[in-house]
């Protein structure tokens, strides 16, 4: 699959840096320093682009920008009718302090509202950045760690699930995109264990259905 990585910055870069080593073709983009994509791209075996490149020809977006930068990314994409976009994008305010949409929308609503012709898929943004690469060098072994994604769009949700499964995780579908109102309040309580707790960032989480 080729995938358009938009914003390419801490968990931007490692994902589609997963998603090459997994063999999606994948072509970076949206960085203020193109010396950084150009260098991660070929350390990939990936692509640059300008972020209508990276749209326009993938099939999958992923949008990996802070909340403040979308207005100026989807400014330079063009034309997105059809395409799935994943998002991992937490809606916070400029100093990262809080949630600006919470309880009655979430970050991924509110995008798919902006894009309403495109298939939002909400996904990736539970897990810190930083337990990507060893949760995609261990793929193979047995208990993998969940990760949860939702959205409103069959299809979009079946290639996000497999794309979920490349990079290690066992796919948990936490249902409609408006589910995306629980995953983003969780995933500060993720950051809070990963980045304000002493047994440091690298860290996922596995759900089990004892009754099953
Ligand atoms: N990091 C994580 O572990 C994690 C986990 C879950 C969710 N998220 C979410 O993912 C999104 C990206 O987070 P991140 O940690 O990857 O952030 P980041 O490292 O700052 O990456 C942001 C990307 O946007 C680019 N960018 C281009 N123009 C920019 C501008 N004018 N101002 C700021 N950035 C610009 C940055 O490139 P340059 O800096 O090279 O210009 C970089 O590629 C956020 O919405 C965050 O909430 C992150």
């Amino acid at each position: 699959m080729r995938i358009g990585i938009l914003g390419s910055g801490l968990i931007g870069g490692k994902l589609g840096a997963v998603f090459a080593r997994a063999g999606h073709e994948v072509i970076f983009s949206y960085s203020r320093h193109p010396e950084k994509l150009e260098e991660l791209a070929r350390k990939e075996n990936a692509r640059v682009g300008t972020p209508h490149e990276a749209a326009q020809q993938s099939e999958l977006l992923l949008l990996a920008v802070h909340w403040s930068r979308l207005e100026d990314v989807l400014a330079q994409v063009g034309h997105l009718a059809g395409k799935t976009i994943v998002t991992c994008s937490l809606p916070m305010n400029a100093d990262d302090t809080g949630l600006v949409i919470a309880h009655t929308s979430s970050g991924a609503e509110a995008l798919a509202k902006r894009v309403p012709d495109t298939n939002v898929v909400s996904a990736f943004g539970t897990v810190p950045s930083e337990v990507l690469f060893e949760v995609f060098e261990a793929r193979k072994q047995k208990n993998h760690p969940s990760l949860l994604y939702a959205g409103d769009e069959a299809e979009s949700k079946e290639t996000v699930a497999k794309l979920i499964q490349d990079v290690g995780f066992e796919p948990v579908d936490a249902g409609p995109l408006r589910m995306a109102r629980y995953l983003e309040p969780f995933t500060l309580l993720m950051a809070q264990l990963a980045y304000e707790g002493d047994r440091g960032p690298e860290l996922a989480y596995r759900f089990e259905w004892l009754g099953e």
